[in-house]
């Protein structure tokens, strides 16, 4: 793998006060590996909660944020006020706003060099659909996703994180083989060789989304691109989040 192990928790629009201050609670009580940098992405509301009651061996990550500065932009949250607040990480580009929201590439890239611009690191989200799977065009989209982030944020991404997550595997129970996984994170690698830098291609971690659980985690962590996790349904469970961090 490269750089230090990075498990992003996703807890997406779940939780009441109650839940969320039982899940930090079991999180406060794993013992968590050295080597593994862990990151949770409570919604909006809850950041403050999390951040006055996780331990701060684990940071904060919010799941979205508006394309540029604050101002007269009803419902939004600019990534000035997510650094204000203390969070330190923002997900771009997670598949449920691409295709349920309908955010754009474009829109996405933007967001993303502006959270880097106010000092956020960008979990930035690629995968393709079962459909584009199929017809063999997985790594197409891959690479035309990737392709928005680097016209929209240039060469240094040292501040971020890339999620492959395959629509078809999230919430889906159908995990990618070690092997699919792999192949795509290793064309993610050499994309970022030839269009960014050998720099950049050997140090940004390139993390697996999309049904990962503790029963999983591990054999995906063998594989030599595969540098972290993005995971949903299984960060809501403190000790199963906690046995994936420790996949490291
Ligand atoms: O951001 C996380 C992914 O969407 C994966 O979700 O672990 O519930 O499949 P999941």
């Amino acid at each position: 793998g490269t750089g230090k192990f990075f498990v992003g928790g996703n807890w997406k629009c779940n939780g009441t006060t109650e839940s969320i201050k039982k899940l930090v609670d079991e999180l406060n009580s794993v013992m968590l590996e050295e080597g593994v940098e862990v990151v949770v992405s409570p919604p909006y509301l809850y950041i403050s909660q999390v951040l006055g009651s996780l331990s701060n061996r684990i940071e904060v990550a919010a799941q979205n944020s508006w394309v540029g500065k604050g101002g007269a932009f009803t419902g939004e949250i600019s990534a000035e006020q997510l650094a204000d607040a203390g969070v330190k990480w923002v997900i771009q580009g997670h598949s449920e706003r691409r295709h349920v929201i309908g955010e754009t590439d474009a829109m996405i890239g933007k967001k993303s060099a502006y959270a880097l611009s106010q000092g956020l690191g960008v979990i930035a989200c690629v995968g393709e659909k079962l459909e584009d799977r199929e017809a063999n065009r997985t790594t197409d989209v891959v690479f035309e996703q990737l392709q928005a982030y680097a016209d929209a944020v240039g060469s240094d991404w040292s501040n971020i994180v890339v999620a492959y997550e395959p629509v078809w595997a999230i919430g889906t129970g159908k995990v990618a083989s070690p092997q699919q996984a792999q192949e795509v994170h290793a064309a993610i690698r050499q994309w970022l060789k030839e269009k960014v830098s050998d720099d950049v291609s050997s140090k940004t971690r390139i993390i697996y989304g999309g049904s990962v659980n503790g029963a999983n985690s591990a054999e995906l962590a063998t594989q030599e691109d595969i540098d972290g996790f993005l995971v949903g349904g299984a960060s809501l469970k403190g000790a199963e989040f906690g046995v994936i961090c420790n996949a490291v």
